[in-house]
């Protein structure tokens, strides 16, 4: 019987799904896409010394990179068709062939130019700052649940498309111009954009879900790649500091269309401790300025910079009473922890094990931005480790102090580890329970 995964981050996002993504490929037939847009920035390193390439994916599944697997982008993903073919190219700059592997869902609500217009816009009005990407995701899922949306099919009937869409950008132009005092975008210069888009696009649309279907059918393993994280998640994680779509396991059903029972084993990755970028609470927050301190070594050592805005990602302990709200909303199988070799050296490690709230101590991360905000962290310190843990492929190989670590964690988060991962190429893994075995 096929074994479809879904892989989804358990934090704020860049936890490291691509590597992991891309490392479980090779068990895989198909690789799914299916919430978020490009706002993600998911990062795989192929090879070692001076044969290693890095590369940085945004839309494309991150199943690309391996010859002889499907890759799909499903109806719950926002779609800038521009910046598709720009990522498109530059993968066949690498001598990565895309047009026959690569299958858009013709249901994706497509950006357009407004919605970035109208992200940026709000955003710099804006007196508690979220730090959007500023690439028109929220606008553009705005305009889903509006019932209000082009669809990429809407491109194959041009002058219908020209009808909604100048209703459409009528009121969004409106906004622009009165209530955010910007340009408005011309419907015309928008239309032939488009229709250029529209033969771009062609040969890569089909039924995705009927595509699922058949290949489950055929026994194919299948793997479900989520963008940004659990907290992030529109209605779970710390609003309205987030993003503008669900990104918990569940999503991986509506946002493919295919049943939840096609959905067989989920892996949550989380790093070894906590990141964030952009606005919005975070209660194991360190600071990450200071030479010397933990939260500078996070930031340095683990290069934390954002791959799509390279803003600073904020670091902080790893907070097991967030990862406990996103295990229980995720349904986790198993756990990947990622970049332990970032904490190599540190005397003695943090984890965030619940909180002061109002007076009560609570240990799992409550709903909601506000709440978040008034959590006093509760902390638990281990032992660190002297020992180099990067690159280590075997959980013997590890130092004592970090399998303690690791099982500390495991005994907090009530999820089985599964895998550690201890550096950016695909092989630099330790397998306890391969996923697709
Ligand atoms: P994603 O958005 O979840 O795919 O994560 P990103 O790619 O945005 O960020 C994760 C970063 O950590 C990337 O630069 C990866 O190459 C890197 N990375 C992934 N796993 C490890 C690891 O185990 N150790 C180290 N040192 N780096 C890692
Ligand atoms: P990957 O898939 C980390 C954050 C933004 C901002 C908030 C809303 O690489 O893990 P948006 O543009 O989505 O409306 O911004 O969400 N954000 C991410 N943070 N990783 C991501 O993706 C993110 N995608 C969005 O920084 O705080
Ligand atoms: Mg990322």
């Amino acid at each position: 019987m096929a074994k479809n995964l879904v892989v989804i981050g358990t934090q704020w996002g860049d936890e490291g799904k691509g590597k992991i993504v891309d490392w479980l490929t090779d068990h895989a037939e198909g690789v799914v896409r299916f919430q978020g847009g490009h706002n993600a920035g998911h990062t795989l390193v192929i090879g070692q010394g001076s044969n290693q390439k890095e590369y940085k994916l945004n839309l494309v599944p991150s199943g690309i990179i391996r010859k002889n697997v499907d890759c799909f982008i499903g109806n719950g993903v926002v779609l800038d068709i521009e910046h598709l073919m720009h990522e498109i190219k530059t993968l066949e700059a690498d001598g990565i062939e895309v047009k026959s592997r690569l299958f858009v869902s013709p249901g994706c609500p497509l950006i357009l130019k407004h919605h970035i217009a109208l992200d940026q816009g709000r955003e710099a009005m804006r007196e508690s700052k979220i730090g959007t990407t500023g690439k028109g995701i929220g606008p553009a899922y705005e305009d889903k649940v509006a019932r209000r949306s082009l669809r990429v099919y809407d491109l194959l009937n041009p002058e219908l498309f020209k009808k909604k869409l100048t209703e459409v950008m009528d009121y969004h132009n409106f906004v622009l111009q009165h209530y955010l005092k910007k340009d408005p975008i011309d419907v015309n210069e928008q239309f032939d954009l488009s229709m250029s888009h529209a033969e771009k696009i062609k040969p890569y649309l089909a039924d995705v879900s009927q595509k699922l279907y058949e290949a489950n059918a055929k026994n194919k393993n299948l793997l479900f790649e989520g963008a940004q994280g659990s907290l992030l998640d529109i209605d779970h994680g710390t609003y309205p500091y987030v993003t503008s779509s669900n990104c918990v396991s569940g999503q991986a059903a509506a946002g493919a269309g295919v049943g939840p029972h096609m959905l067989h084993y989920i892996l949550g990755i989380t790093k070894a401790y906590t990141t964030r970028v952009g606005g919005g609470p975070f209660p194991s927050e360190l600071d990450i300025e200071t030479e010397g301190t933990p939260g500078y070594q996070m930031s340095t050592k683990g290069k934390e910079i954002g791959t799509v805005t390279k803003r600073k990602r904020r670091c902080g302990w790893f907070d097991a009473a967030a990862l406990k709200r996103s295990a229980m909303i995720n349904s986790l199988t198993g756990l990947c922890i990622t970049k332990l070799d970032v904490l190599d050296g540190i005397k003695k490690i943090g984890i965030c094990v619940g909180y002061e709230l109002d007076g009560q101590k609570i240990d799992l991360l409550p709903l909601g931005a506000d709440q978040v905000e008034r959590c006093k962290p509760i902390f638990i310190e281990v032992d660190g480790w002297d020992e180099n843990t990067f690159g280590v492929k075997s959980w013997d190989k590890l130092p004592r102090n970090a399998q303690h670590y690791l099982k500390t964690l495991e005994k907090l988060c009530e999820v089985p580890i599964h895998v550690v991962s201890t550096g950016p190429e695909r092989d630099e893994t330790i397998v306890l329970k391969h996923p697709f075995e």
